[in-house]
């Protein structure tokens, strides 16, 4: 199959607790993008429950198709190869994207993808700036992960640190909910925190010099621990030191990699990428050390389905169409260099 600038993809993504489509015309240029949120679903959980969540897709995926079909304005015979994400995720969730991509798949002869969702969330920054220069030093935080990965061209990556125990997004989501302040986490903080001050508490800097590990669990815990000897604390002090906290380390460590591998570009991803303060921080390590700073919208750092059509488009390249007997991986890892 010819895979070029005119290779239209429909992807869909179904990992956790968004439901998404999106149309994606070469690779980069996202014709449309449909996100429908399960906040307000789980919300009342305090967290995602997976069982709820599936049956949310069930009902929402169709739907979400259509309508990025519609805003696309494109008739579905257009439409070249579709995609869904594959792993890493939810197992049931995942199932009913991956079903669903392979009956359109089936239904309008065309190929089937699957897609990683961390190759996906390392795309994301390509469809703003498709001519970044290899390599990069891609920072990818999400709510399940925590990596520095060295990025030598499409597909080809080494993953040169990575969280050992919780996640930048869970220490995010974990303080939030131990100090009321709703759901999801992350944005929580970050509001919560634009009325305290980053330096009212010297929060604990996890294995900063320690290699290119994170440990974000010890940090938690010293929230929780200076809570319990301040009850009077304000809550905006407390945000606002933890997040400098987590951008802090992820900063530092960050630039050690960029400057170890030689990288000509800064990227990040995932949800945390969505943050505020980390974005700065990352501006400012890519001025100091003058080379490009990759920043995806707000929208594309978290959870999407137009960064799926990305990396599905790059693979099709590749690798070419995927087998219809391929299923759902939860525990899929970043495929990396041998
Ligand atoms: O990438 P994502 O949407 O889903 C996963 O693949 O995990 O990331 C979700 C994570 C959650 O932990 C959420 O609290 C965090 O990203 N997040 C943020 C912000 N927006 C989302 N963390 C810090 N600051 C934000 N503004
Ligand atoms: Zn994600």
């Amino acid at each position: 199959m010819k895979v070029d600038a005119n290779t239209l993809v429909l992807a869909i993504e179904t990992s956790c607790d968004e439901t998404a489509a999106s149309l994606v015309l070469g690779g980069t240029d996202v014709v449309s993008s449909v996100v429908s949120s399960q906040i307000e679903i789980h919300a009342r959980f305090g967290g995602v429950v997976p069982e709820v969540a599936s049956r949310a897709h069930v009902e929402a995926l169709p739907h979400v198709v259509d309508q990025a079909i519609a805003q696309a304005g494109v008739s579905p015979e257009r439409i070249d190869a579709v995609a869904a994400t594959m792993g890493p995720g939810l197992i049931g969730a995942l199932l009913v994207g991956v079903a669903a991509a392979k009956s359109y798949a089936l239904a309008w002869s065309v190929p089937f993808i699957g897609v990683n969702h961390l190759e996906a969330h390392l795309y994301a920054a390509l469809l703003d700036d498709p001519d970044l220069e290899f390599p990069l030093l891609v920072t990818l935080v999400s709510g399940g992960h925590t990596m520095l990965i060295e990025m030598r061209g499409h597909g080809d990556y080494t993953i040169l640190g990575r969280t050992i125990d919780d996640a930048a997004g869970e220490a995010f989501d974990k303080v939030a909910r131990y100090l009321d302040l709703g759901y999801p986490g992350g944005p929580a903080v970050e509001r919560t925190a634009r009325a305290g001050s980053a330096a009212a508490i010297n929060f604990p800097r996890g294995m900063l010099h320690d290699g290119l590990d994170f440990s974000f669990s010890g940090l938690k815990t010293a929230v929780i621990n200076h809570v319990r000897a301040n009850p009077d604390v304000d809550s905006a002090d407390v945000a606002a030191s933890f997040q400098e906290a987590v951008v802090d380390v992820l900063a530092r460590k960050a630039e050690r990699a960029a400057t170890q591998i030689g990288a000509r570009g800064l990227v990040l991803g995932g949800g945390v990428a969505a943050n505020g303060p980390l974005r700065e921080r990352f501006k400012q390590i890519a001025d100091s050390l003058g080379v490009k700073c990759s920043l995806p919208s707000r929208e594309m750092c978290t959870d999407n389905a137009a960064m799926i059509g990305a990396a599905a488009w790059y693979r099709l390249r590749s690798d070419g169409p995927m087998s219809f007997d391929t299923g759902a991986f939860p525990n899929l890892a970043l495929p990396v260099a041998q």
